[in-house]
């Protein structure tokens, strides 16, 4: 599938949402400390990349799409409707990357891809991501209108944080919605649905060990039913056996280009 044929910006139209009845948080949460280097925000919160810039897009369409197993789920027409989980939405690159292979498909089902943020990014960096990733169909300004919109209400009232918006397939009018929420990942998550595809896409564990806690990933599995797949970058030992414990079979794989390994996992 040629992800580079989707020339013309997606055309989005966001959904009006009342503020959500969701615990307060810490204003501080708003302070996003980002570095630039050659193009790649790096946080200096964490330490750690947002994507890489070799191979950034594949490597996203490897370890969530691909690992997931999204391609054959999209075209083998057993559900009529599935649902994508991310953990840190951050410049948006999954979304993307899921959402042109999504386009590119003749008849897809409807996809709801729910991501949470805790520290979203300013517009200027998340506009980086175009200049990386030249030629891909990426931010637009109606995008991030939208998506400033919401920030800004959320500065405003940290229950303010919902960021939802949808668009249209062109040839079967089936939907594409994302439903962004503003807020720590301990917040968040109570409020995603079950949940067919999981991305966990929260920095290194090492680096960030919140987004992988037990907590966390108790949270993952109660949103999760039997057959629900995750995928991520990491392969970390005591990461593998907590979500095994909590009744996902979990599968090394080879990671994207040199990086070893990485994991797969399905809930039984
Ligand atoms: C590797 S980046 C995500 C990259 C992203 N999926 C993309 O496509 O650009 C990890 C994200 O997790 C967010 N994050 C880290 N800790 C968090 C927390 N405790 N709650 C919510 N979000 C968090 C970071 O701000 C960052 O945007």
């Amino acid at each position: 599938m040629d992800l580079d044929s989707v020339s013309q910006p997606f055309a989005f139209c966001d959904i009006g949402l009342s503020a959500s009845p969701i615990s307060f948080m810490d204003q501080n949460r708003n302070q996003t400390e980002i570095e630039l280097k050659e193009g790649v925000p790096i946080s200096l919160i964490f330490g750690d990349v947002y994507f890489s810039k070799e191979g950034g897009w594949e490597e996203s369409k490897y370890v969530f799409l691909e690992g997931n197993r999204i391609p054959d789920f999209l075209t083998s027409g057993s559900k009529n409707h599935y649902k994508i989980g991310e953990l840190g939405f951050g410049t948006g690159l999954n979304f993307f990357v899921t959402l042109a292979f999504w386009y590119n498909l003749p008849n897809p089902p409807p996809i709801h891809f729910y991501s949470l943020e805790g520290f979203p990014l300013p517009i200027e960096i998340l506009q980086s991501l175009n200049l990386s990733f030249p030629g891909k169909p990426l931010w637009t300004e109606n995008l991030l209108k939208g998506y400033q919109k919401t920030f800004d209400q959320w500065i405003k009232n940290p229950l303010d944080r919902i960021w939802k918006t949808e668009t249209l397939h062109p040839l079967s009018q089936s939907k594409f919605t994302l439903e962004v929420l503003f807020g720590d990942v301990s917040e968040c998550l109570d409020y995603f649905p079950s949940i067919d595809f999981w991305y966990l896409d929260g920095f290194s564990p090492k680096k960030n060990p919140m987004m992988w806690s037990e907590e966390t990933l108790s949270k993952i599995k109660t949103h999760s039913q039997v057959g629900t797949r995750l995928a991520t970058f990491t392969a970390a030992g005591f990461i593998r056996r907590t979500l095994e414990g909590l009744g996902f079979m979990i599968q090394k794989q080879k990671g994207f280009g040199k990086k070893r390994e990485m994991i797969t996992g399905v809930f039984l």
